[in-house]
């Protein structure tokens, strides 16, 4: 049984499936919602307490879903409505939730809405978008698409210009205007009354502009052009961000956490802003900081102390390695010879840290960036970047099922290459594999589940990155659990004086139950051990 202070979003751990590339049910080549459902017992086999699932909504597919033109339509391509039912219903019945992504702060240009807006000046959803004047024959202002090119598309028929802070497909709507606000927590009700348990926002940092439309600082001056972007952050949003929370209270349980996009290096301060006074805003906030590291011990360190600081008293964070729009976690850990070992101690550092972890698919089995021919390239990112850069392909290859054809993802021809390690890196390999990465996943998931101290105890940093040794505490009134990651190749001797009797719950390489006295180890290379306190001395 379930203790009774467990809330779903806060103590569970979140899996992201990306449907394109998850099943395959129909022999298409392209992933689908019957096929999530097929899966449905692995991902219960996982231990995991809900799905995020990339957008299913249907889209004309520019930005491959994130360009959605019904928000209350399933898109041919993924199934039915009354697919996505069952897989509600069959999630459910293994208590696992469905989070659904939630692609508000900008439509397709195929949209009902868009198709009015740009009919006439006056029309009545004429303002749901954002239309300006040109500046003589130039855009309104100096804004950037984050894919490239000025954020501005002129449109011929009534001469002015509208925004769009991605794809020209992918118009962004206009926040400021109460009637667009409440069409859009509609859609959001719709599937609230279907179920659905909660949201993953696109962009909210991105919802309101700038009133005035100020044009964004030169990027002469590169931080200041960082913090002050008049095209997305805005104070103002955060009434909506209020306004939503209001509404999702008054259903049970649900819950939205926001992608806050940042660049490089991220911005936790930022991030934490979404979360309001931790209560009264969104429930979960990404911070891309952790997103954005090498695999470096003490900045690790930094950055995870930089977020929790940066968190709400009643507020909760939330972590993540990778996911659809970044290179896989195992590769930008450096990949190559042992980065399988990384992969475990990243997979340590995950599931106990303190915050809701997010797992991305294929991480669980050690999955890598592919490298994708020219040829192969589909997302509109790569085809335009290529070769200065390569797009998000690389992390959106197909799940590595089995050593059969197609990675046993599909029989059909596949939408993405299948990597060319799916015959040792795959599913049903490391099933059988004790040792294996999917099982170090397994082991740590249901152990954070049982421990007080794993899924809601306070974090106390011991050793902050020194030597390539990363070591804190879970703490839970009298209950203490400690954890230690060897960053490096190297043996690494610690020796903290914490008294006690401390056993060991999980190790990559010590046996469980072994025993210590105070807290000196000695660690092998790529070692990460979890252990736990039974007594004082
Ligand atoms: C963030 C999404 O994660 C990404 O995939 C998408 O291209 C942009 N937002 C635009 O919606």
């Amino acid at each position: 049984m379930m203790n009774k202070d467990w809330c779903w979003w806060k103590h569970g751990v979140i899996y992201q499936v990306y449907p394109r590339s998850f099943y395959d049910s129909n022999g298409d080549g392209i992933g689908d919602i019957r096929g999530i459902i097929h899966k449905l017992d692995y991902i219960h086999s996982l231990g995991v307490d809900a799905i995020w699932l990339s957008p299913i909504n249907t889209s004309p597919m520019y930005d491959f879903g994130y360009d959605i033109v019904d928000y209350r339509g399933i898109d041919p391509l993924f199934g039915t409505l009354k697919d996505f039912e069952n897989l509600v219903e069959e999630a459910h019945e293994r208590n696992i939730r469905i989070i659904m992504d939630m692609v508000l702060n900008h439509t397709s240009h195929l949209h009902s809405w868009f198709i009015e807006s740009r009919m006439s000046r006056n029309n009545s959803k004429r303002d749901w978008y954002i239309w300006r004047d040109g500046k003589k024959d130039n855009p309104p202002n100096n804004w950037k698409s984050a894919f490239g090119g000025s954020a501005w598309e002129y449109d011929q028929k009534t001469g002015q210009y509208y925004l769009h802070s991605f794809l020209k497909e992918q118009p962004d709507v206009n926040w400021r205007n109460e009637e667009l606000q409440s069409a859009m927590f509609n859609e959001m009700r719709y599937w609230l009354d279907k179920g659905v348990d909660g949201f993953r926002l696109d962009v909210v940092n991105w919802f309101v502009k700038d009133k005035h439309f100020r044009n964004n600082p030169p990027s002469l001056r590169p931080h200041q052009f960082l913090k002050i972007r008049y095209d997305r952050n805005r104070g103002s949003s955060h009434r909506i961000f209020r306004e939503l929370r209001t509404m999702l209270d008054t259903y049970d349980d649900r819950m939205a956490v926001g992608e806050v996009f940042t660049m490089p290096p991220g911005d936790p301060k930022l991030s934490a802003s979404y979360l309001g006074n931790g209560e009264d805003e969104l429930h979960l906030a990404f911070d891309f900081s952790l997103m954005y590291r090498w695999w470096n011990a003490s900045q690790v360190y930094k950055c995870i102390r930089n977020w929790y600081a940066q968190v709400p008293d009643k507020g909760w964070p939330c972590n993540v390695l990778s996911n659809h729009d970044q290179p896989r976690s195992i590769s930008r850990f450096g990949g190559g010879p042992g980065a399988e070992k990384r992969a475990s101690v990243a997979a340590v550092l995950l599931l106990t840290l303190h915050g809701t972890c997010f797992i991305y698919y294929g991480e669980e089995i050690g999955m890598k960036n592919v490298k994708i021919r020219r040829k192969d390239i589909v997302d509109p990112l790569g085809k335009k970047y290529w070769p200065l850069f390569g797009g998000r392909d690389p992390a959106r290859t197909p799940m590595q099922w089995s050593d059969e054809p197609n990675a046993g993802f599909s029989n059909g021809k596949v939408w993405l290459p299948v990597s060319a390690d799916f015959q040792r890196i795959n599913v049903n390999t490391q099933d059988n594999d004790r040792y294996s990465i999917l099982n170090v996943y397994r082991e740590l998931i249901s152990l954070r589940r049982k421990k007080n101290p794993l899924h809601k105890g306070m974090w106390k940093p011991r050793i902050k990155g020194k030597r390539g040794v990363l070591a804190y505490s879970r703490i839970y009134n009298d209950e203490e659990i400690f954890i230690v990651l060897n960053f490096t190749g190297k043996r690494k001797k610690i020796s903290i004086h914490h008294h006690g009797q401390w056993k060991v719950i999980f190790s990559t390489h010590k046996f469980r139950n072994a025993h210590f006295v105070n807290l000196h180890m000695e660690l092998a290379p790529h070692e990460a051990t979890i252990v736990e306190k039974i007594g004082d001395l």
